[in-house]
């Protein structure tokens, strides 16, 4: 029996392309470069099923123009913004995503940010960087220290349960928003605020870790802002939709926000040029999930996912 054929847009991991092409006939893009709509429209005439990125938007312009012989969309990632769910399900296509593999990677990264945004990471990897650092001070590079400290979950998913897991170890006293309070056993003492700004009054960290969709477009905009305390660190793995930039850049100028760490932006790949300008800044090209155990792990994910649909049975992350 002939094997379905399968499109990944992006290179994966070594493992996942092996494994891929045991199981499936493979079309590869090989310059690795994001699938663009007429790609997308044009592959789904060859192909039962895709296994793109979040690079990859399948908007309900594109949908509309999939040809049938498209099955399923396999993500390879935990976000799905980049597809009109409403819109695939209505041309009878199934989506999934790869949930729970990436939670550390990316709670790692936001560690990283936090950690790196309080202790002036950039301005001090620059002097020495540049051969700049020529005197001392005990008033030299003063940070805010992280342990000990609030920090304020906004989504307590996978990801932001993970988190909590990190900032224990740092022995902060963690709050948390989310949709419903989660059980005592779960919370391990962390604090629920039912009320978005009853989190941010006490969040002198705040870290993202909820979904970006069109209610929460913008979630941290201005008038959130100013209800953070006085010099807090801001940071955002999930998405850049998430943030109003220009709210948050007048923040940082005012020092209302004392430093912020960012693995999204709106705008993607490029960031926003706009905060290279301050170095209070932490910025990442959004590599929250990068790391070599990872990406093995949402691949082979992904191909779970589509070895179950193959077999005709439920895929276990299937959404739509
Ligand atoms: C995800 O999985 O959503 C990450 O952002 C990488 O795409």
């Amino acid at each position: 029996m002939s094997k379905p054929v399968i499109w990944i847009p992006r290179r994966l991991s070594d493992a996942t392309i092996a494994r891929a092409r045991r199981d499936y006939d493979v079309i590869l893009t090989e310059d690795d470069t994001p699938g663009t709509p007429d790609e997308i429209v044009a592959m789904s005439s060859r192909v039962d099923a895709m296994i793109p990125c979040h690079s990859e938007r399948f908007s309900a312009e594109v949908v509309a123009r999939l040809d049938p012989r498209l099955r399923i969309v396999a993500n390879h990632s935990v976000g799905v913004d980049h597809c009109d769910l409403d819109a695939l399900k209505s041309a009878g296509i199934m989506v999934t995503n790869t949930p729970d593999v990436l939670s550390d990677a990316t709670a790692e990264l936001a560690m990283l940010l936090m950690l790196g945004a309080a202790r002036h990471a950039v301005s001090a990897d620059r002097l020495v960087r540049q051969g700049e650092w020529d005197s001392w001070s005990p008033s030299f590079m003063v940070g805010k220290q992280v342990t000990g400290g609030r920090v304020g979950i906004v989504g307590m998913g996978r990801v932001g349960r993970a988190f909590a897991e990190k900032a224990r170890g740092f022995g902060m006293e963690i709050h948390y928003h989310n949709r419903s309070q989660l059980s005592s056993e779960v919370e391990q003492g962390a604090i629920f605020h039912r009320d978005l700004d009853d989190l941010l009054e006490v969040s002198d960290f705040l870290t993202l870790h909820c979904p970006a969709t069109s209610d929460t477009i913008d979630l941290l905009d201005a008038t959130r802002i100013a209800k953070l305390p006085e010099g807090a660190v801001v940071v955002n793995t999930a998405r850049g939709a998430l943030v109003d930039e220009d709210a948050l850049l007048a923040a940082i100028r005012s020092g209302h926000i004392a430093a912020a760490g960012l693995d999204c932006f709106k705008r993607e790949p490029g960031g926003n040029p706009a905060f290279a300008r301050h170095e209070n800044i932490f910025m990442l090209p959004h590599i929250g999930s990068a790391t070599v155990s990872t990406r093995d792990a949402m691949g082979f994910r992904a191909l779970d996912n589509l070895d179950a649909f193959f077999a005709g049975q439920e895929p276990g992350d299937r959404l739509v």
